[in-house]
């Protein structure tokens, strides 16, 4: 049953979007607006990506290859890691599905913290200086030979929780004695010991076809739950872009000494990296050192950079799939996005689902503004409610950060959904340079 991977002649393209987050809705809409865009399909989906997409439940690799043939679907772009640690990428493509993402070799870079470490040192990529451990004793010995902060990383997935910046020795001993004990399960039993870096931190995004790499914008996120940078680390509570730290030369000094050769030794090493990468970056003096690597691209960073890209995203992604990738910059609306997430009360915790949203369609239909999705659903009776943490993403474009921030906030102020929140002061950093 495979399907050759052999170009439609006039870029007529059926693509496949699995993942039901902010991040997908963006990645829906960007597709959506694509001449090349001939049907698009989304598994799972949720309540506006429905909108724009025809939502399909396909929970296993098998569903989504049957589907791909029932429906002679021409791309498959995955959104969140876990797809691509699991190797879906690599089972659609060995029955000859064009996938927009990494194989799971190539999300080494997202699901191990020591083989990215490796991958700098034989890349000479600048990085925290560091120590790699299986082995407890080893692991408290080296601590005891750093000062403070000091970094500790469970080397897998952690759900975002797997780094620990210890203040004292006492915690950072308690933090390695805890993932060395299971706190991660498999996750922690490599446990990274890294130096503390100091500066601004953003999120850089290069677009790879396996040998070339441009750059795909930046944006800088707010991952705490509170206003004032306060509260639980959550998985993203707003972002703005461009970094306003971003220059010419920053980027240039980015693209040359961390993404492409990030890029050309997954390729010498015969794991070629196809898909978006996405460095956390630490900039000090307008030098970049590589925090991490993520295989994808960053939720709620896709609603910021999607909501300026004016280059073609479809044929973007087609082109880096096939691994003919056009060496051109991309093209961007000037203007700066804001974008504010609206969460369940009590969203990193504990929080009720099912509550109702109201009145969605006055900020939908202001000026400059996009309202993406995350965990909604539309009931058989046709209301909107929320079933997840972090609910919708309110994204804004103005001449200024400040102007896109009004916007979005005005935006906010015309939803009634008793049971959201969401912080008040998303791109303060950014403003306050102004
Ligand atoms: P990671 O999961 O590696 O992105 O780490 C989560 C967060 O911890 C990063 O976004 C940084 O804010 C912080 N962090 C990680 N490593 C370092 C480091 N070496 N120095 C300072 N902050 C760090
Ligand atoms: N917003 C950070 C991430 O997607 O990992």
């Amino acid at each position: 049953m495979s399907k050759n991977i052999s170009k439609p002649s006039s870029l007529d393209l059926a693509i496949l979007v699995l993942g039901n987050g902010g991040r997908e809705h963006a990645m829906v809409k960007a597709l959506a607006r694509s001449p090349h865009c001939a049907a698009l399909f989304c598994s799972s989906g949720n309540g506006g990506i429905a909108d724009d997409a025809e939502c399909v439940i396909l929970p296993t690799a098998q569903d989504v290859i049957d589907f791909c043939d029932e429906e002679d679907i021409d791309l498959v772009i995955i959104g969140p890691e876990q797809p691509l640690v699991d190797g879906v990428s690599d089972m659609l493509r060995r029955e000859g599905i064009l996938v927009f993402a990494p194989s799971q070799a190539a999300a080494q870079l997202e699901a191990s913290k020591s083989f990215t470490k490796s991958i700098c040192d034989a890349a000479n990529i600048p990085t925290a200086s560091y120590g790699s451990f299986t082995d407890r004793d080893a692991a408290l010995a080296y601590l005891a030979t750093q000062s403070l902060p000091i970094v500790i990383k469970a080397d897998g997935l952690a759900a975002g929780k797997g780094v620990i910046i210890a203040l004292t020795m006492d915690e950072a001993t308690s933090t390695i004695h805890a993932m060395f004990d299971g706190q991660f399960g498999a996750a922690s039993s490599t446990v990274v010991i890294e130096s503390f870096l100091e500066g601004e931190e953003i999120s850089f995004f290069a677009l790879c076809d396996g040998t070339r790499c441009v750059p795909f914008g930046s944006a800088q996120d707010h991952k705490r739950a509170y206003d004032g940078d306060e509260g639980p680390n959550t998985g993203g509570m707003g972002t703005y872009a461009p970094a306003p730290i971003m220059n010419v030369e920053l980027e240039r000094i980015i693209m040359n000494e961390i993404m492409q050769p990030a890029v050309d030794e997954m390729a010498k090493r015969g794991t070629p990296y196809q898909g978006i990468l996405f460095a956390g970056l630490m900039i000090q003096h307008n030098r970049p050192m590589l925090i991490e690597f993520n295989a994808r691209l960053g939720d709620p960073e896709t609603q910021v950079l999607l909501t300026r890209l004016t280059t073609d995203f479809a044929a973007l992604c087609y082109h880096a799939a096939l691994g003919t990738l056009p060496d051109q910059p991309m093209q961007w609306d000037e203007r700066a996005a804001v974008c504010v997430v609206m969460a369940s009360k009590g969203y990193p915790n504990h929080y009720s689902k099912g509550t109702e949203i109201h009145n969605l369609e006055i900020a939908e239909s202001m000026d400059d503004v996009v309202v993406y999705h995350a965990g909604t659903e539309v009931t058989e009776d046709g209301r909107l409610i929320a079933i997840g943490g972090r609910v919708l993403g309110i994204t804004a474009l103005g001449a200024t950060v400040l102007e896109a921030q009004q916007r979005a906030y005005a935006a906010v102020d015309t939803i009634d959904w008793k049971e959201g929140f969401c912080r008040r002061d998303i791109a303060w950093r950014a403003i306050a340079r102004d």
